[in-house]
């Protein structure tokens, strides 16, 4: 909706746009109670399909120190969504006046993106299944930037659960922008995602090279780790260049859960690591400090907790000024002035009933109303786009012109004539065919 500011993914934030919210965020933090007037008369409601402690009370109780007031639908398996309202519709509604802005959390990858395109009041993504998390991120990101007083250049390892912990990729798409050197080790079998390196590559020029992170000790024992390198000239600040790629100083140790609530029937791990004092003794890690978005399990122990390089209560602290921050920001009650990162980039949109996303998580295929699918151009030559909802690499090797209504296979020269706004991605050419899509005269098509 025009005008509107929506925080679905953390791309949604320029780095100007953070930088000004964590000043924000700070000048909040000294004083938590007295900001009861930035938004007085103004409601948020609270929809969660998904379990949560921190993220809703801190952004309740930050809406709650504005001045505003709340509205909380903390277990919507107990609303209207068991009737089987869809979550368009349910959005629909409690933006018509219900509430001034809503923080929704779902299941489902791309739940937010669905909801901002129906929403006639700001929508904050709160967590949508294994895709992004961005407000965890300004809180990862506003912790590091009061710990160590910069992001650009620090040495940030992200460990465990790399492939559905959300909060990995809203953070390392951050940490890329800002020009942080990432290693990744993560736990075997739960790597970053493809959709996630295909997008660090691309939109970041970011390349992961295997790095050596053995100096990590028990950590990194069984992992393949790599460095998230940018490409061209960059600084090997992480590595000493006679041993190649080696990680010998890290000024961050990120730790995540196994999101074993997402895990697939395929997912069968060993049990993770756990970070102790003995681990943290490792010659790198002796000024890192340890990050963990919480809940923990067993991969921090409680020894820990009292190691002055252990801020992972200080990062869910800081939640509530970075979301107080936010709230007043998006709500029109600060002086901030949010750009945005990047213009939103048009959607495509396929005959109805055909769906080229095949992530069955995704929630163009999981909610089975109110919603149309929807795709971002990523490249043109070759043609390609992600799912405009969970960002996944569509494989669509048919697309058609919706004025011409002719068919091409995806990557023949006569496809890259089709204006933008024109293109409609098909799984196949039956899917085509079905919906009256014909093949030009003299095309050859496989
Ligand atoms: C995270 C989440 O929900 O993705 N929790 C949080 O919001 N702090 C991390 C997790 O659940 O492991």
């Amino acid at each position: 909706m025009g005008g509107l500011r929506h925080l679905v993914s953390i791309d949604d934030l320029s780095l100007a746009d953070m930088q000004l919210l964590f000043a924000q965020a700070k000048q909040f933090s000294e004083q938590l109670a007295g900001s009861a007037d930035t938004c007085r008369g103004m409601i948020t409601a609270s929809l969660f399909y998904e379990a949560s402690t921190r993220t809703r009370l801190s952004f309740e109780s930050a809406m709650l120190r504005l001045g505003g007031g709340v509205i909380s639908a903390a277990d919507m398996s107990v609303s209207s969504a068991s009737k089987g309202e869809s979550l368009a519709d349910t959005v629909r509604v409690v933006s018509g006046g219900y509430a001034d802005l809503i923080v929704l959390r779902h299941p489902s990858e791309g739940a937010a993106a669905l909801a901002a395109q129906v929403s006639s009041v700001p929508v904050i993504n709160a967590g949508d299944g294994a895709h992004e998390h961005p407000t965890q991120t300004l809180c990862d990101l506003y912790t590091l930037w009061i710990e160590k007083g910069k992001i650009e250049g620090l040495d940030v390892v992200l460990a465990g659960d790399l492939r559905y912990s959300r909060t990995i990729h809203s953070f390392i798409y951050a940490l890329a922008r800002f020009g942080a050197n990432i290693v990744c080790v993560p736990h075997p079998g739960l790597e970053l995602p493809d959709y996630v390196l295909q997008r660090l590559r691309e939109e970041y020029g970011a390349e992961p090279v295997r790095a050596d992170a053995s100096r990590l000790g028990e950590i990194a024992s069984s992992s393949d780790a790599a460095y998230i390198t940018p490409k061209g000239p960059h600084q090997l600040s992480l590595f000493t260049e006679a041993s190649g790629l080696t990680v010998d100083r890290v000024d961050a140790l990120y730790m995540t859960r196994p999101q074993t609530e997402r895990f697939g029937s395929g997912d069968q791990v060993a049990p993770f690591v756990q970070m102790n004092t003995k681990a943290m003794s490792a010659e790198p890690l002796k000024h890192a400090v340890v990050m963990h978005p919480l809940p923990r399990r067993d991969e921090i122990s409680a020894d820990l907790d009292s190691d002055p390089r252990s801020i992972y209560f200080k990062q869910a602290s800081r939640g509530v000024p970075v979301r107080m921050a936010l709230l007043a920001a998006l709500l029109g009650r600060c002086e901030l002035r949010l750009e945005g990162a990047r213009a939103v980039q048009q959607s495509y949109r396929v005959p109805e009933g055909e769906n080229p996303c095949t992530n069955e998580r995704c929630i163009s295929n999981t909610e089975k109303r109110h919603i149309q699918p929807a795709f971002r151009l990523a490249s043109r030559i070759p043609l390609r786009a992600n799912c405009g909802y969970c960002s996944r690499v569509l494989r669509s090797a048919f697309v058609g012109c919706s004025t011409s209504r002719h068919v091409h296979a995806a990557d023949a020269p006569s496809a890259r004539k089709i204006r933008p706004e024109h293109l409609v991605f098909f799984g196949d050419l039956a899917a085509a065919l079905a919906h009256g899509f014909t093949v030009p005269r003299g095309a050859v098509v496989p």
